[in-house]
């Protein structure tokens, strides 16, 4: 692939780009300002945002929490986390940023609270001209989000002389059932169109990619099916642990932490249709059609398709680390799965009989999100004598991280005897571009304040999500796995992962 691309970074359209771009003024309100969330991607990410200026002027932010803190404090702790993600803070942005952090300490429960944010936000819009435009992020444990949106739409914070729209964090409900309960409260106060629900993969810029490299390039889209596909592998392996949130994932699990959402994100973004614009609801109406076109298993079907993994103890660069259960907060006898590996199909006129495979899970050997899309092999072998088996052709869009797409194919070794070898052509952002890729947070806060949605779940899809989902949480909770731990940190997961694909004459890539 042609490397040499030139950019023009001071060019009239991006100049018009971003006048496009740039926000109303409006005060975005944080619950759970205080929280782990708010430290380490939103306030970074609005904070890179104001140095590219992104961010209208009069933008504020009013931090809403339980902790004791006043604004001052809140303001420091703001920097800090500037400091620690972002590695430098510009004096000057920062100066005129930190005018606009408020923070108000009060209970996600208390109407009186809710009254007095009402009031303090009519007062930044009269000082800092915000007209009544107003963000609301939901940066809390999900346990108060319906806390939260009743009394937003009772305390009458849900309507405003601007624009209201609300930001809601993942998990969105833990099943099929509490999803369905979250759509129809928030739906009580917002309209469908005021609800950004956040699935940061979406934000990722090689995510967005899927979508242009397959739609502005016209040599991948007509052999995108059945025909020349054999299969596709999705691959999310996470080196880390469970980074001191045992709390929250002990309940959640790696099939509703990642593959509810981000994994079957990028098997919809794989697998869609082209949509007829690139509008939100037109790209989100293909995906849920993707989503509909999963056959849900019974919940008897499960374990064929379908394995779970726990990490016990072991090796990861060179250091041991403790197995799940000897992890601080988790309970020692835990059926927690922090693995999953599992095989769906598409089954419309596209990918019918193409097998999806999915795997993702925590200790693994190292960091790596791909999507491998495996062509079938040659329907004809014309070098019978070459010394080794012909590989099918493989093209693998790399997420993340080493960022990039590449392509397999056979070639001629040079020399006298007719041998094959497989070769990768590699495009590489880093390489291309040369410029930093943003966070996933800073183009989803900027969509929401722009009020695109086109990077965000609708709720139809959730649901769809859940629908596929939700069979295999069913079965799991009627037969635990009495295995666990049955991989060791720092291995590619339980033999049965493997064996999953082998049943199939298939095996996962070597990553
Ligand atoms: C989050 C999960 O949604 O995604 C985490 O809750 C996981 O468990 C994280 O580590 C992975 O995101 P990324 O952007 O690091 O791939």
């Amino acid at each position: 692939m042609n490397e040499t691309i030139e950019l023009f970074t001071e060019n009239p359209l991006e100049a018009g780009l971003r006048l496009e771009r740039t926000p109303e003024p409006h005060v975005l309100v944080i619950f759970g300002a205080s929280g782990d969330l708010t430290h380490r991607k939103i306030v970074p990410a609005l904070y890179r945002l104001a140095t590219q200026g992104w961010l209208p002027t009069g933008f504020t932010v009013v931090g809403f929490s339980r902790r004791p803190w006043n604004t001052e404090e809140f303001r420091q702790r703001m920097k800090e986390a500037v400091q620690t993600h972002v590695g430098s803070v510009d004096l000057a942005v920062w100066e005129t940023f930190v005018q606009g952090l408020h923070y108000m300490s009060a209970q996600y429960d208390d109407p009186e609270a809710y009254r007095r944010l009402q009031n303090y936000l009519r007062r930044i819009d009269a000082e800092r001209g915000t007209g009544g435009n107003r963000l609301f992020y939901l940066a809390t444990p999900p346990s108060v989000f319906p806390t939260i949106i009743q009394r937003l739409g009772r305390d009458g914070l849900a309507q405003s002389p601007g624009w209201v729209r609300l930001v809601i964090e993942k998990p969105f409900g833990h099943d099929l059932l509490s999803a369905r309960e979250l759509n129809a409260l928030v739906r009580r106060y917002f309209q469908e169109e005021q609800i950004y629900r956040i699935d940061h993969y979406l934000g990722k810029e090689t995510v967005q990619n899927i979508l242009v490299f397959r739609f502005a390039n016209a040599i991948f889209e007509p052999i995108w099916n059945r025909r020349y596909v054999d299969h596709v592998q999705i691959t999310v392996a996470e080196q880390v642990g469970i980074e001191h949130r045992a709390g929250y994932y002990e309940q959640a699990g790696a099939l509703r932490d990642m593959v509810q959402n981000h994994l079957l994100q990028l098997l919809t973004l794989t697998a869609m249709e082209p949509p007829v614009a690139f509008e939100a609801d037109d790209v989100r109406n293909k995906k849920v059609d993707v989503l509909r076109a999963i056959p849900r298993y019974a919940v008897d079907e499960v374990a064929r398709y379908v394995v779970r993994g726990q990490y016990g103890p072991g090796w990861i660069l060179g250091q041991p680390v403790p197995g799940y259960r000897e992890e601080p907060g988790v309970n020692p006898q835990s059926t927690t799965e922090t693995f999953v590996a599992l095989r769906l199909q598409v089954n419309n006129w596209r990918w019918q009989g193409v097998p999806f495979y999915l795997r993702t899970g925590k200790r693994l050997p190292k960091r790596v999100t791909e999507i491998a899309v495996q062509f079938r092999e040659v329907p004809h072998l014309l070098f019978p004598d070459s010394d080794i088996l012909i590989n099918p052709n493989v093209l693998a869009l790399r997420i993340q991280p080493d960022e990039g797409i590449s392509l397999r194919f056979e070639v001629k070794q040079p020399g006298p005897a007719m041998v094959v070898r497989s070769v990768n052509m590699d495009f590489q952002y880093g390489r291309a571009f040369g410029v930093r890729t943003p966070d996933a947070y800073e183009r989803l806060l900027l969509d929401a304040m722009l009020g695109d949605q086109t990077l965000f779940t609708r709720a139809d899809e959730v649901e769809q999500a859940w629908e596929v989902i939700d069979p295999i949480l069913q079965a799991w909770q009627r037969d635990p796995a009495p295995d666990f731990p049955n991989y060791e940190a720092g291995t590619w997961g339980p033999r049965e992962a493997h064996m999953l694909l082998a049943a199939e004459g298939r095996r996962w890539r070597r990553l």
